[in-house]
């Protein structure tokens, strides 16, 4: 017995993992690989000060190298006798002495690495530059590479930020992770622990910026206590080189300073914003600027007094100005009350060209405008804005999201730098020339631009795996590397994450990698495609499926699907002339059906369902395949995961596994949803006649029902056989009865139904009188994407039990105790043979009542 454990505890695998350092856990290498790592036995720090990064930086090069390859090397701030690690900006070692000959220039922030000789060199063009040199020596031994590096790098853009959505109130818009690190019943926090915890690991992806509350921002944030606070948080992560700043609130000077204005040529609220900005710079006197969200989505704003967008921004810009900041302007202005469908050259995609094409010039030069990566707002599949293009006198920054709002709400795997690549590879051949976004726009070469860059909207909350996922911090990471270089490889990105978070396994890797790079396709596939952007429920939580939500209202998100037709005209020749908002050569390529590019066919093109691709096949059969294709890939998923039982720590695996079932059962429940709707709506059958029929499943409406009823749900679709069965009322025990006239076999059975917040309900299923298990619907409380009071979408859920043997007239019974508001909806029963598993796919869901390594462990080693 404890010879077993000991052995388990070498293995570096017993050790519940958490997931709140991310990926700098400084593992401790496999033993045969620490052999050929050579490290000096001292570290000399050129620190400026004890709060400054090269002291941080000295302090983590120590902390690392104990961990990887647990060895103590000491630190001192002055030259040593023999071999060492010297860290230091270039400043500082020249002063020391060191040759600076062979270093190329850095540029601000940039880095010098050098393990060539004896003495390792990590010099900074500045105290950032160190600490990112350091982290990045850090990465090379965490994953066991001890390549001799010689090399200088410099970052493609100064403007490396993330967004925070953070309410004062301490709830997160579009959180899924718990509350908020920085905030909670409307003051600052007072505990700073996670916040500089969260500085590493942005410092370590060289995240140099951090807005700390949501774009719709309360004005409260600039009360004498929240300042004195902001100050606090600035303490926290001015050590790791993050500078903050703030969202403001274009209302402020009247709804908190008592004005009777809030114009922004007015001469006191000038002076009121003039005088808050010099408060505020006393508590943080490094603060990066502010970020600002005007006349959007019912904010106030410059519009309202007939000002400019433009003569807005530059009222904060002359307030920071003196002290070294700058103002991100969001260009997430459109109108989402007056857009009418009826109106085919109605188009919100157009919004942002439109507002801004003519300001271009107007803005001060320490104004950086914010462009959402497409058109819309962060759909599976997006046009570039074409934004890009216009602001040719104005700085600009493109806003991504590694919050997963429209994406799976980190309940669903998807890794997003290959979506991400896809905006900032294009070329948008601005004038016929190369004008790639990334390289060329947001570095600022193309325009002749210093401010440029990348805002990320994060979501960390206080979850101890900060995004509610594990594997969704890979999307994290490698938000950080790409907007250091966005010609970075997604792949070797990912697999330097991998081994950073989870060991050099090639199982590990290989599986990883693998589920990440198919975990964006299947989710277009799933959700939506050929350009149609993501058919969730755009006017509620963004998660599940509600196509027609997404129509017949002014936001604009539209499909304009009907019984013959789908998709937008944005053509210049007959529809909402967004095409022609790009340069000539693009704006030809999306004019016509044939030039554009399939996935984006329905964004630019309204065409029959007939319409014929590439492929063969018509777009309705496409949506058909698609959805069944994508589900069938999140079905795999589980089962590739569960190669690593053994291999992660059971923490991490087993929370994983977690979710990558429940998501293999969403994806169905998308699945069914949507290509139910499509058929609803069209009346073309699915070639391969999967859709509307489901042989293997019995409705929960077509059961023998005690103290149960039928229901129907909105949206319809959501209900296999259009129909549900509810409690009578929420209080009395219930229950649900089939025969199962099924030849006698093992088969997996597969209950759908609905779990909803406020009610936990209980269910247990019987076959006969034997219980096969039970099961609460609790998922509210585990999984952290936007609840909802109703039987829809988002609430649509599967459990799977498998491996049952059944014998011809069985009786199969579901019994249930309500609670709450949760009436134990059920949608109905599948019972799967193997291999015939619900249309193709294999049955999945996710497990209860049973230890899931366990599980896997018998099914993976002994093949039942
Ligand atoms: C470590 O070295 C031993 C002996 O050389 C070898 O058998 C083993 O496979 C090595 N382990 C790894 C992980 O490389
Ligand atoms: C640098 O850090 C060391 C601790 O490692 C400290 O003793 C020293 O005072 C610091 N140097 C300066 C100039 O602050
Ligand atoms: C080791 O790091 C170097 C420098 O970053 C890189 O070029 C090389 O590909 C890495 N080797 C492996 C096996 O990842
Ligand atoms: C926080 O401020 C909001 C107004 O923005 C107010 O409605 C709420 O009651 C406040 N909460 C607390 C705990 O003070
Ligand atoms: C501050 O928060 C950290 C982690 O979040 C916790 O470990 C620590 O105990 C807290 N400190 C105090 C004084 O509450
Ligand atoms: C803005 O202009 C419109 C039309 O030109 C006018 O009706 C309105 O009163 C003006 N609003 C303000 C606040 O000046
Ligand atoms: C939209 O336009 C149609 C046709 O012009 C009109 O009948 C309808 O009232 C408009 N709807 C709204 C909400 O303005
Ligand atoms: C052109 O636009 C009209 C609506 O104005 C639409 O009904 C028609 O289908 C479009 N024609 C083509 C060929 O897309
Ligand atoms: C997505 O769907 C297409 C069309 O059915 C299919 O060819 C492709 O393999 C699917 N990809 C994934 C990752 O599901
Ligand atoms: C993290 O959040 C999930 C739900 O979102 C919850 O199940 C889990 O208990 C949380 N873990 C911690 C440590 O807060
Ligand atoms: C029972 O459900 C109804 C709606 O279905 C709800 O209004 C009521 O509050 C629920 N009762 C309890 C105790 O939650």
């Amino acid at each position: 017995m404890m010879r077993g454990l000991w052995i388990l505890a070498t293995l570096g695998l017993v050790a519940a993992e958490d997931g709140l350092n991310g990926w700098l856990r400084y593992a401790r290498l496999p033993g045969n690989n620490t052999k050929q790592a050579i490290v000096p036995s001292s570290i000399v720090a050129l620190n400026s000060t004890e709060t400054s990064p090269v002291y941080v930086a000295g302090q983590e090069l120590q902390k690392g190298i104990k961990g990887i390859l647990g060895k103590t090397v000491d630190v001192t701030s002055e030259s040593v006798d023999g071999p060492s690690i010297v860290v230091g900006t270039i400043d500082a070692f020249t002063a020391a002495g060191g040759d600076t000959d062979v270093i190329p220039e850095l540029e601000e922030d940039g880095f010098w690495l050098n393990t060539e000789g004896d003495t390792i060199e990590i010099v900074g063009q500045n105290e950032c530059g160190v600490l990112y040199g350091v982290f990045e020596y850090l990465s090379l031994l965490g994953q066991g590479n001890f390549t001799k590096v010689t090399k200088a790098t410099n970052p493609s853009a100064s403007i490396r930020w993330v967004n925070q959505w953070d309410n004062m109130d301490g709830t997160i818009e579009r959180g899924f992770a718990g509350l908020s690190i920085f905030f909670e019943k409307n003051v600052t926090v007072a505990n700073t622990t996670r916040v500089s915890e969260y500085a590493r690991l942005l410092a370590s992806i060289r995240v140099n910026g951090i807005i700390v509350n949501n774009v719709n921002a309360n004005p409260i944030i600039l009360s004498d206590e929240n300042m004195a606070g902001l100050g606090r948080i600035a303490d926290a992560m001015r050590p790791w080189g993050v500078r903050v700043g703030i969202s403001l609130n274009f209302a402020s000077p009247q709804t908190f300073g008592g004005l009777s204005t809030f114009g922004p040529l007015d001469e006191s609220v000038i002076a009121w914003w003039g005088d808050i900005t010099n408060k505020l710079y006393e508590k943080v006197p490094d603060m990066a600027g502010y970020l600002v969200k005007a006349n959007s989505e019912g904010q106030p704003g410059p519009l309202t007094y007939n000002r400019t967008l433009a003569e807005g921004a530059n009222l904060f810009a002359n307030a920071v100005k003196p002290h070294g900041g700058i103002v991100m302007f969001r260009a997430f202005v459109y109108d989402s009350v007056n857009l009418n469908e009826s109106n085919w050259k109605d188009d919100r995609a157009n919004a942002a060209v439109d507002f801004f094409r003519d300001l271009d010039g107007d803005f001060d030069d320490n104004v950086v405008v914010q462009v959402k990566y497409g058109p819309i707002d962060f759909q599976v599949r997006e046009a570039p804005s074409p934004l890009f293009a216009h602001l040719q006198q104005t700085a600009s920054a493109i806003e991504l999201q590694v919050t997963q709002e429209y994406l799976g709400q980190q309940c669903h795997l998807v890794y997003l730098p290959p979506l991400w690549k896809q905006i900032l590879n294009f070329d948008l051949r601005v004038d016929g020339e190369k004008s790639v976004i990334g390289t060329d726009i947001l570095s600022g070469k193309r325009f002749g631009k210093e401010l440029t860059g990348y805002a990320a909207v994060v979501n960390v909350g206080h979850n101890a795996t900060w995004l509610g996922s594990h594997l969704a911090m890979s999307n994290l990471y490698a938000y950080g590397w790409l907007a250091w270089d966005p010609t970075d490889n997604e792949v070797t990105i990912l697999q330097d994450w991998t081994r950073l978070t989870f060991g050099s396994d090639k199982t590990i890797i290989d599986t990883i990698t693998k589920m990440s790079m198919e975990s964006w396709p299947a989710y277009e596939n799933y959700t939506g495609n050929l350009g149609i952007q993501t058919l969730t429920d755009i006017t509620g939580p963004h998660y599940g499926p509600n196509p027609q939500s997404m129509d017949n209202n002014p936001w604009g998100q539209w499909t304009r699907a009907d019984a013959t037709s789908i998709g937008m005209d944005r053509t210049v020749w007959n529809g909402t002339g967004f095409a022609g908002q790009y340069p000539s050569e693009i704006a030809a390529q999306f004019e016509t059906i044939e030039t554009t590019p399939e996935e984006l066919l329905l964004w630019f093109h309204h065409v029959p369902y007939t319409h014929v691709l590439s492929t063969g096949a018509t777009v309705i059969q496409h949506f058909y395949d698609a959805h069944y294709a994508g589900a069938e890939t999140a079905a795999s998923f589980p089962t590739q995961w569960a190669k690593l039982v053994g291999l992660v720590d059971p923490q991490r695996f087993d929370e994983t596994l977690f979710r990558l079932m429940y998501q293999a059962g969403h994806a169905i429940v998308w699945r069914d949803a949507i290509s139910q709707f499509y058929h609803n709506i069209s009346s073309i059958a699915d070639e391969r006649a999967r859709v509307g029929s489901h042989p293997w499943r019995i409705e929960a409406e077509d059961m023998q029902l005690n103290g149960y009823r039928i229901t129907v749900v909105t949206p319809f679709e959501v209900a296999s056989g259009l129909r549900i069965v509810q409690t009578v009322d929420n209080t009395t025990a219930a229950s649900v009865s089939t025969t199962l006239n099924y030849p006698a076999g093992t088969y997996d059975l597969a209950v759908g139904y609905y779990d909803l917040y406020e009610g936990k309900a209980s269910y247990e299923l019987f076959l006969n009188d034997e219980s096969l298990g039970s099961w609460v619907g609790d998922l509210e409380d585990r999984l952290g994407y936007t609840l909802t009071r109703g039987i829809d979408g988002h609430s649509a859920t599967r459990v799977t039990f498998r491996r049952v043997a059944i014998e011809e007239g069985d009786v199969m019974r579901i019994e249930t105790v309500p609670n709450g508001r949760e009436t134990a909806p059920l949608d109905y029963l599948a019972v799967l043979p193997p291999g015939v598993v619900d249309q193709g796919v294999l049955g999945a869901g996710y497990v209860r009542g049973l230890n899931t390594i366990q599980y896997f462990k018998d099914r993976v080693y002994y093949g039942l």
